[in-house]
C-alpha cells in the first residue's frame, strides 16, 4: 500500500492568488509558467480562458520562436479557433477535465488533417488532408489544443552527424542557443524547455523523446509499445515507434498520456489492455519500496560525465533518505547488446516503411535519410529474423527483473547537450547513453531532469514494469520536487 497525496483540480481553485492576479486583470503573471494541473483549475473556475492560454503561447513563440526554431508550422488560426470554441463550451457547463483548454504541440511527423505535415522533409507526402494521428484526435476528443506542428529529424531519424540540409533548421537547446536540442523530436523538448507550448508529443523509436528531453531539461514519457496508436504517424520503426509527452512536469506528462493512449483498430500493433488512467497521487514517503538501481560503475557506463554522474547519485541518495531500499542491479545484456540488436531491426523497418516514396524522388531527401537506408546494403533477412527473435528474449529478461523491485533506475544520456559547432558532442550525447534497451524490449521508460551542471540540464532515467506507466509517474512526481527544490520554476537565461 501507498500512503498517498492526492491533487485534487480544485485544490488551486478559487483561493489561489494566481486566481485573484487573473481576475483583477493583473496580467503580471506569466501564463507560460502554468502546469496542466495550474492552467486547468483556472479555465474549470472561469478564471483563465483557453483563448487567453492560447494567446499567451502564441504571443510567446513571436517572441522566442525566431532564435528557437521550435515549431515548423503555428497553427496560429486553427488554435485560436479552436480555444474559442472550448471558452464557449465551458461557459455552456461541458467541462470535459484537465486537459480542456490545454495548448499542446506536435512533432511534424503526425499528421493533421489540414494543418500541414511536412516530416521536415522536401518529399511530397501527397495529399493527406483526410487523415489525423490518433493522438491529435485523442488529445482534441479530451479538449486540448494544438498549436502547431514541431521540429523533427526527416522521417524521426535520429540526428547523430548535423548534415543541416533539412528545410527546417535544427531547433536550439533554450538553456544554450548555440547548443542541440536533442533529436530526433527536437522541437517538442526545446518548446517545452523554452515555454513555446504547455504540452508536447513527440515519438520515440530508440530514445527520440527521451533525448530532447534531457538535452533540454524537462521530463519525456516513452510510454509501453502497444499503448498509443501510432495511426497517422510516418513510420521508423514500426516495432518499436512510440509516441510519447512531454512536459515541464511529470504530472502533466500523466494527464497527457490519458488522453493519448488506448486500443485502435487501425494500429494492430496496439494492446487490448485497460487503459492508462492517471492518478495525481504523490506517495507520503518510500518506506519498505525496492528500487533497482544499475552499477553506474560498471564498464558500460564508463565516460559518463562526472556531473552526470553527481545528479544521478544525488537522485540515489534522495531515494535512499526517503527510506527505499537500493537494490543493485544491472539490465540483463550489455547496452552495446541492445545497440547490436537494434541496428538490422532499424535498417529493415525503416526500408520497408519509406523505400518507395524516397526512390519517388531520391534527391528530395536529406544526407541522414541516404545513409540510413544505405544501410540496409548491410543487413540479411537472418540478421533481422535473429534480432527480432534476440529482442522478444530481451524483453523478458527485462520484465522479469521487476519480480524484485519496482524501478529501475538508471541514467540516460552520459552526456550534457553538445556545441552545435562540435560534431563529437553532438554524436557522443545521441549515442553514448542507456536510451535502447527499452525501446528494444518496449518497456516504458521516463527521462527527468536531475539538476543542472551551470546552464545545462543533466538526466537520469527510470524504467517501469510494461504497461506500468503508473508506477514511474509516481514516483517521478515524488522526487520531482526533491531534485529540483521548491521555489519557482527554472527557467533559461537567455530566452528569460
Ligand atoms: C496588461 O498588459 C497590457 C499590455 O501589455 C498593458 O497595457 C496593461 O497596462 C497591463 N495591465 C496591468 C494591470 O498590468
Ligand atoms: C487535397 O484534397 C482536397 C480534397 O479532395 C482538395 O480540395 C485539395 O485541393 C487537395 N490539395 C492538393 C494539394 O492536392
Ligand atoms: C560495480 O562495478 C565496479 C566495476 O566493475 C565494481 O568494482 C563494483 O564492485 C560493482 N559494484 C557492485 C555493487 O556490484
Amino acid at each position: 500500500m501507498w500512503g498517498v497525496r492526492r491533487l485534487a483540480l480544485a485544490a488551486l481553485a478559487g483561493s489561489s492568488a494566481l486566481g485573484v492576479a487573473l481576475r483583477t486583470g493583473d496580467n503580471a503573471t506569466d501564463l507560460t509558467l502554468l502546469s496542466i494541473r495550474e492552467a486547468a483549475a483556472l479555465i474549470q473556475e472561469g478564471s483563465l480562458r483557453a483563448t487567453q492560454l492560447v494567446e499567451a503561447y502564441l504571443a510567446r513563440i513571436d517572441t522566442v520562436d525566431e532564435r528557437l526554431r521550435s515549431f515548423i508550422y503555428v497553427a496560429r488560426d486553427e488554435a485560436l479557433a479552436a480555444a474559442a470554441q472550448v471558452d464557449k463550451d465551458i461557459a455552456a457547463g461541458q467541462y470535459r477535465g484537465a486537459l480542456h483548454g490545454i495548448p499542446f504541440g506536435i512533432k511534424d511527423l503526425y499528421f493533421s488533417g489540414a494543418i500541414p505535415t511536412t516530416g521536415n522533409s522536401r518529399l511530397d507526402w501527397g495529399n493527406r488532408t483526410d487523415q489525423v494521428a490518433a493522438v491529435i484526435t485523442n488529445l482534441e476528443a479530451a479538449g486540448a489544443v494544438l498549436i502547431g506542428k514541431m521540429d523533427t529529424g526527416e522521417f524521426a531519424s535520429g540526428t547523430v552527424k548535423l548534415y543541416m540540409d533539412l528545410p527546417h533548421d535544427l531547433a536550439a537547446n533554450p538553456w544554450d542557443l548555440d547548443r542541440f536540442a536533442g533529436g530526433s523530436s527536437t522541437g517538442p523538448g526545446a518548446g517545452v524547455g523554452g515555454r513555446t507550448t504547455l504540452l508536447a508529443v513527440g515519438g520515440d523509436t530508440g530514445g527520440s523523446v527521451r533525448l530532447p528531453s534531457a538535452a533540454c531539461g524537462v521530463q519525456g514519457l516513452k510510454p509501453t509499445f502497444g499503448r498509443v496508436s501510432n495511426y497517422g504517424a510516418i513510420s521508423n520503426t514500426w516495432s518499436r515507434d512510440c509516441a510519447g509527452p512531454i512536459g515541464w512536469n511529470v504530472e502533466d506528462l500523466g494527464y497527457a498520456l490519458e488522453a493519448m493512449g488506448g486500443y485502435d483498430v487501425r494500429d494492430s500493433t496496439t494492446v487490448k489492455t485497460a487503459p492508462f488512467k492517471f492518478d495525481p497521487i504523490i506517495p507520503q514517503d518510500l518506506s519498505g519500496r525496492r528500487v533497482g538501481v544499475v552499477n553506474i560503475s560498471s564498464t558500460d557506463y564508463a565516460g559518463l560525465q562526472p556531473a552526470m554522474r553527481a545528479g544521478i547519485e544525488n537522485v540515489i541518495s534522495l531515494l535512499q533518505d526517503n527510506g527505499a531500499e537500493i537494490v543493485p542491479t544491472n539490465l540483463p545484456s550489455k547496452l552495446a547488446e541492445y545497440n547490436t540488436v537494434g541496428s538490422p531491426i532499424s535498417n529493415v523497418e525503416f526500408h520497408v516503411s519509406n523505400w518507395d516514396l524516397i526512390m519517388s524522388d531520391p534527391a528530395a531527401v536529406g544526407q541522414g535519410t541516404r545513409d540510413r537506408l544505405s544501410r540496409i546494403l548491410e543487413t540479411t533477412a537472418v540478421d533481422y529474423g535473429e534480432a527480432r527473435k534476440r529482442a522478444l528474449e530481451m524483453t523478458s529478461e527485462l520484465e522479469e527483473l521487476f519480480r524484485d523491485f519496482e524501478v529501475l533506475v538508471l541514467p540516460g544520456t552520459f552526456y550534457t547537450a553538445g556545441l552545435f559547432s562540435k560534431p563529437k558532442e553532438i554524436s557522443d550525447f545521441m549515442l553514448k547513453t542507456a536510451m535502447v534497451p527499452a525501446s528494444i524490449t518496449g518497456h516504458p521508460a521516463l527521462s527527468m531532469r536531475a539538476g543542472f551542471d551551470g546552464e545545462l540540464p543533466l538526466n537520469f532515467q527510470m524504467i517501469g514494469p510494461l504497461f506500468d506507466e503508473a508506477v514511474l509517474i509516481r514516483y517521478g512526481m515524488f522526487l520531482e520536487p526533491l531534485i529540483d527544490g521548491v521555489g519557482p520554476r527554472r527557467v533559461p537565461k537567455v530566452l528569460g
